[in-house]
């Protein structure tokens, strides 16, 4: 058993080996299947949460690193899944093509939101194989607005 912070939730969480990376704990066995895998080598950031706030590819971080932590996954962002000024801005500007990489997207966009940033000048490095990147932009630009 080990205890992580998940979403503002402190729960416990029956991982049968600290060797299962946090993205299989959170889809497997806490059932939040909203973050993806894609790559699982820390390349393409599919599999992004926050951790203390600051985005961190999840297939490759153990499950000891997410203790005392306070983790976040795309299913935190908003209590309804539509009202957070990124969620918004990203409907509004149709950002998703086949949506696979996007809620590693929004928790990277997340952490720049979070710092203040207006989106100017942002370096988002999740792959898109479907390229919206400009809409990704466009969208954490207008998020600020909101
Ligand atoms: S699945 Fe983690 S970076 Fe690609
Ligand atoms: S929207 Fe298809 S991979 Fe990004």
């Amino acid at each position: 058993m080990v205890t992580l912070t998940i979403n503002g939730v402190v729960q416990e969480v029956n991982v049968p080996s600290n060797e299962i990376p946090m993205l299989w704990v959170l889809r497997d066995i806490v059932g939040l299947t909203g973050t993806k895998y894609g790559c699982g080598i820390e390349v393409c950031g599919a599999c992004t949460i926050l951790v203390d706030g600051s985005p961190r590819k999840s297939c490759q971080m153990s499950v000891n690193e997410g203790v005392g932590r306070s983790i976040t996954t795309v299913e935190g962002l908003s209590p309804d899944g539509v009202s957070h000024p990124l969620q918004k801005a990203w409907v509004q500007l149709q950002v998703p093509q086949c949506g696979y990489c996007q809620s590693g997207m929004l928790m990277s966009a997340c952490a720049h939101y979070n710092s203040g940033s207006n989106g100017d000048g942002i370096e988002i490095d999740n792959l898109c194989v479907c390229g919206t990147y400009q809409r990704v932009k466009q969208a954490i630009q207008l998020a600020a607005t909101l």
